[in-house]
């Protein structure tokens, strides 16, 4: 009787592991199954590639801005590595926070879920509610981010929010 068993669960992993790399899932429907919400990344999305490792590049036919409690914007090329509830290594999203656009290194929610989700911009963590990306967006078609133009880089980072702070306050 164990043998059948063991026999039929695999099977069914197989059929599973099938499913989930298979090309014809969208992007949305593998982000859901790793845990996460659909609405992390814009509307529109057709072409991607993810590997077994979870690495993706996902293609957007123009960089663009969202929306969301403050705007995250999305390169035409936006890749990273996907594991359960999180992506990591991540490059093409930033976030904007007091007027500064911050790269987006990290993404991830609590398992079981809490109804957060964690963007890690390096220098903080911000926290937001799970809800406000169930369902992908309208992303308004804006340039690509040069490196060192409106990112700051790490050298330019705490004066600039230093600056902000400065002008917050004064
Ligand atoms: C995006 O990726 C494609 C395919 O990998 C590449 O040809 C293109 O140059 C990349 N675009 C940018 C802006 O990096």
């Amino acid at each position: 009787m164990m043998i059948p068993l063991i026999v039929s669960t695999f099977i069914h992993l197989v059929f599973i592991f099938a499913a989930v790399s298979c090309e014809k899932d969208s992007i949305y429907d593998i982000l859901k199954a790793h845990g996460l919400p659909m609405g992390l990344l814009p509307k529109g999305i057709s072409r991607f590639d993810i590997d077994d490792t979870g690495r993706f590049e996902v293609h957007l036919d123009q960089a663009c801005n969202a929306k969301f409690e403050s705007q995250l914007h999305f390169d035409t090329n936006v890749s990273g590595t996907l594991s359960y509830g999180q992506i990591g290594a991540l490059s093409g999203i930033a976030a904007q926070e007091l007027f500064l656009w911050f790269p987006v290194k990290g993404i991830g929610v609590d398992v079981p879920s809490s109804g957060l989700i964690y963007f890690d911009v390096g220098v903080v963590v911000k926290q937001l509610p799970l809800s406000m990306f169930e369902t992908p967006k309208d992303c308004m078609a804006v340039g690509d981010f040069e490196s060192g133009d409106s990112i700051p880089d790490d050298d330019l980072l705490a004066e600039s929010i230093a600056k902000s702070i400065r002008e917050t306050w004064t």
